[in-house]
């Protein structure tokens, strides 16, 4: 299976910035130890951060010429704002999950709402790095039931 991980904007800072919030893991580690995890239960897993919306929405669109079978996907601070990658994410139709590190419903009020999570297979915040495992997990799971 192959299955593209997408972190959005700022997440490249992961590990400094805010490490209360975040966590001090960086986006490097994360990513290394997601591959392994990944490659231990058969799914090939591509990484990929961005700080610009155009950049992901090309990415999406690429995911389906290239045959990804789920998406997990970051959006950062576009989780609230983008339209744009909600209708790029519809438009492919591949399934995917949203995961936040920080739990978006106990901060400020402009992070309650997300334009992505409504078409999302499930979404995953809160419990800080380990929701990329949980939700890789979830998507082999989906991925084997097919
Ligand atoms: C985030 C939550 C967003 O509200 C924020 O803009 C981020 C990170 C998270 O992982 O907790 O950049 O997606």
């Amino acid at each position: 299976y192959r299955v593209l991980l997408l972190n959005g904007p700022n997440l490249n800072l992961l590990g400094t910035r805010e490490p209360h919030i975040y966590g001090s893991e960086t986006l490097d580690q994360v990513e290394h130890r997601l591959r392994e995890h990944a490659e231990a239960i058969g799914i090939t897993l591509d990484c990929r951060q961005s700080n610009g919306e155009h950049q992901l929405i090309d990415w999406v669109h690429e995911a389906r010429t290239s045959h990804v079978d789920f998406i997990l996907i970051n959006p950062g601070a576009f989780t609230h704002t983008s339209i744009a990658l909600r209708d790029a994410l519809a438009g492919v139709a591949i399934p995917f999950i949203e995961v936040h590190l920080s739990n978006i419903h106990a901060r400020e009020e402009f992070r309650r709402h997300s334009f992505l999570a409504d078409i999302a297979n499930g979404v995953i915040c809160g419990l800080g790095a380990q929701g990329y495992d949980f939700a890789l997990q979830a998507a082999k799971q989906h991925l084997s039931k097919q």
